[in-house]
């Protein structure tokens, strides 16, 4: 199905609203008929019924003044009286011959004995019938009363009877119609108001199907629409979660692979570089300068120099793709902190006394443990002090130092602090990215691979804490980092076996 356009949305409400009134208006005329057939029978019969006892009592006025009056009574006397009454006089005797008639002559007559009116009178009874006149043919009600040994008989045609019925399905009908003009406009009230809501819900609906997932439908109330609103409204919450999501999946996507890309471009151009000096130097060997005592052996420690450099390069970065593949396998174990460093600060000393760097020493208090992997440490701390060695003039100074921190409790921090040439401000974000260099020339002159820090970082993350640095450029540089002191569960491999050495 496809989305339904914006500006149908007014026609589709418009369209629910008739329906509904539409709807209400079918049960409505229903109600009303079968109200009408109902009604109008009861009040048929109900009429009869009263005109019936009401023509019995002017039958009955009718034989107290015949029995005054000399018998049979006069023709003309009793066609005005059946005048004055609407209706027609006969008089029968009990044989059924009719005596007197107000509207014909009685020897013009049939007998009458059959007629059940009559037949009922003749019993002591108050008769009645209703049927078609045998000589006029419309239909007639008709009420007989017994009168000593005779039977006097009173005739109304029913289409008065129909009449009097009409008139009152005529008010009933003006009171249902009165009744119908609230009923209608409540109806167009509620139609309104239920057309909205669902022309609302349908706009908004049509709205995610567009894919605007940020829009809400406002107080959506309590009853069936309002459920219906509050599930659509949870279904955009949900599909805008979605989305969201996947953006910053996709954003963090893009940044992987540009980091990806930037890595393998910095790759190669820091083999190229290397190679193409030892490539140079072979040839111009081979051409010739082999034989040229003055440059050959320069030229050969040139060789060795770069390709010791390519062999740093690629150590480096096996080091690092293992850490990041996790296939570094640590071994993990508790060790005493200070015991740590001042083993590694023994195997660098006699490169800092060659600069005249003093190497200091701020140990944690005694027996402060740390779980960790003892050549992961060592290989960090090389890298920090062999920096801090690099970029400190001589006469420096380097202070490492170890510290039980508060915050992140459990774990201790170790730093190193040295009295450097420092790291402009703009510099320090991006410190451990791989082959980020304050000065790339500087670096490669003193033999730096530039993924010495971000082998820090990683290695730190591997064990379960963090690395940071501060830095005043041209007082000095600290760089730290922290190591957990309990058994974080990090390594399948941890060997919980204990290496705790005196310090
Ligand atoms: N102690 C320090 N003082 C000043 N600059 C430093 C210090 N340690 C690191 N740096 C800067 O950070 C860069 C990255 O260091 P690193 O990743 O160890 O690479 P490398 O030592 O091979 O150059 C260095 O090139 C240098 O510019
Ligand atoms: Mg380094």
């Amino acid at each position: 199905m496809g989305v339904v356009p914006l500006e149908a949305f007014a026609i589709l409400t418009a369209r629910i609203f008739l329906k509904l009134i539409f709807a209400v208006f079918c049960i409505l005329v229903v109600a009303v008929l079968a109200a009408d057939y109902i009604a109008s029978r009861f009040v048929e019969e109900n009429y009869i019924q009263n005109m019936t006892a009401d023509l019995g009592d002017k039958a009955r006025m009718v034989a107290i003044t015949l029995r005054r009056l000399p018998d049979p009574p006069q023709q003309e006397l009793l066609t005005e009286m059946g005048k004055a009454l609407g209706g027609r006089l006969t008089l029968v005797d009990r044989t059924g011959r009719v005596i007197a008639d107000s509207e014909a002559k009685p020897e013009s007559m049939a007998n009458h004995s059959d007629r059940p009116e009559i037949i009922q009178a003749l019993q002591g009874q108050l008769g009645s019938a209703i049927r078609s006149s045998s000589t006029l043919g419309t239909p007639f009600l008709y009420v007989a009363i017994p009168m000593e040994d005779r039977v006097l008989r009173l005739a109304v045609p029913v289409a008065r009877v129909r009449s009097g019925v009409d008139g009152v399905r005529r008010q009933m009908l003006a009171a249902v119609a009165i009744g119908f003009i609230p009923a209608i406009l409540l109806t167009a009230l509620i139609a309104r108001y239920v057309s909205a809501r669902l022309g609302k819900i349908i706009e908004y609906a049509g709205k995610l199907a567009e894919g605007h997932f940020d829009r809400r439908i406002p107080s959506p109330g309590d009853d069936e629409l309002g459920i219906l609103a509050r599930k659509l409204n949870e279904t955009g919450e949900k599909l805008q979660r979605t989305v969201e999501q996947l953006q910053r999946e996709h954003v963090e996507l893009e940044k992987l692979e540009r980091i990806r890309k930037d890595f393998v471009i910095n790759v190669s151009h820091e083999l190229r570089t290397p190679l193409a000096s030892i490539q140079g130097y072979t040839e111009t060997l081979l051409d010739g300068a082999l034989h040229d005592p003055q440059n050959n052996v320069r030229f050969l420690s040139i060789i060795r120099q770069n390709a010791e450099r390519l062999a740093r390069l690629t150590a480096d970065l096996m080091t690092l793709s293992r850490i990041e593949l996790k296939t570094q396998k640590f071994q993990f174990a508790a060790y005493y902190v200070n015991s740590l460093i001042t083993e590694t600060l023994d195997s660098l000393r006699p490169m800092a006394e060659k600069k005249q760097i003093r190497l200091e020493f701020q140990p944690a208090p005694a027996h402060t443990e740390v779980f960790c992997d003892s050549e992961a440490v060592h290989q960090i701390l090389s890298n920090l002090i062999d920096n801090a060695i690099k970029y400190t003039p001589e006469g420096g100074r380097i202070t490492v130092a170890a510290t039980p921190l508060n915050h992140p409790k459990d774990f201790v921090e170790i730093s190193v602090a040295d009295t450097g040439i420092g790291i402009p401000e703009e510099d320090l974000p991006r410190l451990f990215e791989r082959f980020y260099r304050v000065d790339k020339a500087r670096s490669r002159e003193l033999g730096g691979t530039g993924l010495g820090l971000a082998i820090v970082k990683h290695l730190a993350k591997a064990m379960g804490g963090d690395v940071g640095v501060s830095s005043q450029l041209q007082h000095g540089s600290r760089f730290w980092f922290t190591l957990p002191v309990q058994d974080l569960g990090l390594s399948e491999h941890t060997s919980v076996q204990a290496q705790l050495t005196v310090s």
